[in-house]
């Protein structure tokens, strides 16, 4: 069994939240979302938070809150963050701490069929969103690359990607 805290990092709609929250519940551990933290401490939902204080504040408060997660102890949580947590190496310094990091992948296509109804992703909200989509997971893929285990979520439901989780952690 591992002892570390599970941290999910991918691309936005890899299913980070859904797959977080479900495999929290499978495992008997407490769930966290750093996006939510966020918008709690705030009071302001992201897509807000990026248009009155710029990509720049939210990625500082994105430190901050990672920077706190890193402290809970080992083995009690499953953590999701946002799909840019990996801009910036202290990030994942911070993660890697008393966590394993794992990647949720998908195909531009299936994350555009995933995400093109959500107005609270404020990076997407462009006259291209697959070309943009492209362009930021060609920059961003090295990154995602960074951690621990991958797992692709292409055609697969939030419940198979909890097992596949579970099986490549040996639980
Ligand atoms: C972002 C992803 C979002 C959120 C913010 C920026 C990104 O999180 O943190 O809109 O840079 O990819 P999700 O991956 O949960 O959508």
């Amino acid at each position: 069994m591992n002892i570390k805290n599970i941290i999910l990092i991918g691309f936005m709609g890899t299913g980070k939240t859904k797959v977080g929250k479900l495999l929290a519940k499978r495992l008997g551990r407490k769930f966290y979302d750093s996006d939510k933290l966020i918008e709690e401490r705030e009071g302001k939902k992201i897509s807000l938070i990026f248009q009155e204080k710029g990509e720049a504040y939210f990625r500082w408060l994105e430190t901050q809150v990672i920077a706190e997660l890193s402290s809970i102890p080992e083995g009690t949580a499953v953590i999701a963050t946002g799909g840019g947590v990996v801009l910036n190496e202290t990030n994942l310094g911070y993660l890697r701490q008393h966590g394993v990091i794992i990647a949720l992948m998908a195909s531009p296509e299936e994350i555009l069929q995933r995400v093109s109804a959500d107005k609270n992703r404020p990076l997407l909200q462009v006259d291209d969103p697959l070309g943009e989509i492209k362009r930021l997971l060609a920059e961003r893929s090295p990154l995602y690359a960074k951690a621990d285990l991958s797992v692709d979520t292409d055609r697969i439901t939030p419940p198979e990607v909890v097992d596949k989780i579970i099986t490549l952690l040996g639980h």
